[in-house]
């Protein structure tokens, strides 16, 4: 699997190559002679992949409360996209450094920072910074109490899908609380959230039926573990769910897709279950989506709009969620997906990738 999607990204590469789409250019930067240098990402001015513009600027130092992070890897989501094309809701002020997460090892501590902190192996997600972004960088500065440790046992690359599996458990377990869904239904299964969802749900015991569009995304979220996949540009997505559930519906469907899948993930629910909806990448609902909730009122279903942002202001129950985390993949019961690994200086592409919407896994830019 892991070759074959190394094989796609070569050929996109390749074809990138032929069409002239140009490469990444390095922003004009001061070189102060005997000033060490850092390579960071930056917005300047939101839009597509060429907004993304490298610049190698003097290696921050940490200040009084804060360690310095080296990057061994860093990790590439949607909400980068968002940030890169200016609709991020939480947008930075601009010029803007995207990534929501990094692994590597604390090489400074600045004043009143335990010293032996040096040599840590850690991971920085920016849901515990005052301001997301900032991960596509060779080195960060944060507070020392934001990165989270990482036992020798997690390697950088595996830490990266941490921040996805908090997704995945606030979606599973917060979403609906208290009601353990018997089946998940999930959009988009092959992508990097997703791949975290079917793993947690299988753990929890939900069948899992994802909805991918491609045989090789079907391949891969089967691979990760879904219970069923549908092919959403071959088949409908409430008939296929009826058929397998012998005519129950599941009881939570997860969508970040929208438009008429939204409404697909609606028409599949079982009575009294809930549809949660956490983005709207093609566009929104339609048809309009109370009137859909009122035609199936038989059924008393709920709809849920889901941000990772509610909890901004509950550092407890974030950092308790990713320790506990961090265990579960420490004990081998949940595993990252497979990376598709590209050099930092190829963000560009990485964002093309993501633009076309042929994610699978994770993607990882190496420093
Ligand atoms: N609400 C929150 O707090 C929150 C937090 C983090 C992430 N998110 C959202 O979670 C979603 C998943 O993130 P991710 O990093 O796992 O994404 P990803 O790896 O890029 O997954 C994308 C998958 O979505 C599907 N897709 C369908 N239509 C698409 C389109 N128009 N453009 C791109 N992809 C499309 C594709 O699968 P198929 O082709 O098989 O359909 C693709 O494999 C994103 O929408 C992201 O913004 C939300």
């Amino acid at each position: 699997m892991k070759r074959r999607i190394a094989g796609e990204i070569d050929r996109y590469l390749a074809v990138a190559r032929d069409k002239n789409i140009p490469r990444l250019q390095t922003a004009p930067t001061l070189r102060l002679q005997g000033t060490v240098t850092v390579k960071i990402v930056q917005i300047f001015q939101p839009g597509g992949p060429e907004a993304l513009v490298i610049s190698n600027v003097p290696e921050p130092t940490p200040g009084p409360g804060q360690v310095r992070v080296a990057a061994r890897a860093i990790g590439v989501g949607r909400p980068d996209v968002l940030m890169r094309n200016g609709t991020y809701k939480w947008m930075p002020p601009l010029p803007a450094t995207p990534g929501g997460e990094m692994a590597g090892v604390i090489d400074a501590v600045g004043e009143g920072v335990a010293p032996g902190l040096v040599g840590r192996r850690v991971l920085v997600s920016a849901r515990e910074l005052v301001q997301r972004g900032g991960c596509y960088a060779e080195a960060i500065c944060v507070p020392a109490d934001a990165p989270f440790e990482l036992p020798a046992s997690i390697s950088f690359e595996a830490a990266l899908s941490l921040p996805n599996f908090l997704m995945a458990d606030a979606l599973l377990n917060r979403c609906n609380p208290g009601v353990r869904a018997r089946r998940v239904l999930l959009t988009g299964a092959a992508g990097g959230v997703a791949s975290a969802v079917i793993q947690l749900a299988r753990l929890q015991g939900s069948e899992v039926i994802g909805v991918v569009s491609s045989a090789q995304k079907a391949a891969f979220a089967t691979a990760m573990g879904a219970t069923h996949v549908i092919d959403r540009l071959r088949d409908a997505i409430p008939e296929r769910v009826m058929a397998l559930t012998g005519g129950e519906g599941v009881d939570l469907a997860l969508d970040h897709i929208g438009a008429g899948i939204l409404v697909d993930c609606l028409h599949a629910l079982a009575p009294f279950g809930m549809a949660v909806s956490y983005n709207i990448v093609g566009g929104p609902p339609q048809p309009e989506i109370f009137g859909e909730l009122r035609k199936l009122v038989g059924r008393s279903l709920a709809l849920r709009c889901f941000s990772i942002h509610s909890f901004d202001h509950d550092r407890a129950t974030r950092r308790e969620a990713t320790e506990r985390l961090i265990g579960l993949m420490a004990a081998g019961r949940i595993a990252p997906p497979a990376a598709t690994r590209m050099p930092l200086d190829a963000v560009r592409d990485a964002h093309r990738i993501l633009d076309a919407g042929e994610t699978m896994g994770k993607i990882i830019l190496t420093p």
